[in-house]
């Protein structure tokens, strides 16, 4: 794509629109994103277990922390989002209903997964000093990529994040493509996990996954070079 041939607009998402972001989530990450290719989800059951994360109370939509971008010259289409939370209110988030006994396995694991990649960061996040924001997802539609989309939703939400008083933010990044659009706006990477090397309990839930997820910090004070 040619950032020339289309007007991105950026906004936070509304209440309202919480079913068109849940659907673009799961279309731009089912069967595309690297972890939610390891997780194994089928497209119905991602968006029954996203839809109960962000239908719950105090989500992350209803505090204001998504974004929708949309394309001005394709009767505003929507092409990428930003989701983001505060994780040291996650534990109030529930835990998705009617999963299979394989489905609550594989989201532990992920879980532990998660755990494990924040580990550097810990300290800081939920202390009282430091008000962490996570990016929990960030996708760009199949032909707007490389023109700087995503870079631009996390701008906007780094720079909304600042005005609100948040000190530090973190993102697990899955590509170098996601990687890479982090780093050009000041993250630094504090680790990378290979997800195959990830054991719970003696066991190997993701042994087949070649991928490797790196953990990026960046401090809110400091500006990109
Ligand atoms: C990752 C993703 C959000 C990037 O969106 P985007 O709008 O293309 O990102 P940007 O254009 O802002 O920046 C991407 C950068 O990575 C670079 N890049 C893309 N693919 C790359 C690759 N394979 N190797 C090295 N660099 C790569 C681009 O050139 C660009 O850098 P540049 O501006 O210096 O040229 C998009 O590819 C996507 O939605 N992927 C599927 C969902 C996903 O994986 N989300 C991230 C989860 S952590």
């Amino acid at each position: 794509m040619h950032r020339d041939h289309h007007t991105i607009c950026i906004d936070r998402v509304h209440p309202d629109e919480t079913e068109t972001l849940l659907n673009l989530y799961v279309d731009l990450f089912h069967d595309r994103e690297p972890l939610t290719k390891c997780l194994g989800l089928s497209r119905e059951r991602m968006i029954a277990v996203a839809r109960s994360m962000y239908m719950a109370n105090a989500n992350p939509i209803s505090r204001g922390f998504c974004w929708m971008a949309r394309d001005g010259n394709a009767a505003m289409r929507e092409i990428g989002f930003i989701a983001c939370d505060d994780p040291a209110a996650e534990s109030n988030q529930p835990v998705p209903e009617n999963l299979t006994d394989h489905e609550r396995e594989r989201i532990s694991a992920l879980l532990a997964l998660m755990e494990e990649i924040r580990r550097p960061g810990k300290k800081r996040i939920g202390s009282e000093a430091d008000k962490c924001l996570h990016i929990a997802a960030v996708g760009v539609a199949p032909g707007y990529e490389g023109a700087g989309i995503a870079t631009s939703l996390l701008q906007k939400a780094l720079a909304d994040a600042t005005a609100r008083g948040f000190t530090h933010a973190f993102s697990e990044c899955t590509s170098i493509a996601s990687r890479k659009c982090h780093e050009k706006i000041g993250f630094q990477s504090l680790h990378c996990v290979a997800v195959n090397k990830f054991s719970v309990n003696g066991a190997y839930p993701f042994s087949r996954s070649t991928l490797a997820i790196c953990l990026l910090w960046k401090d809110l004070a400091k500006r990109a070079c």
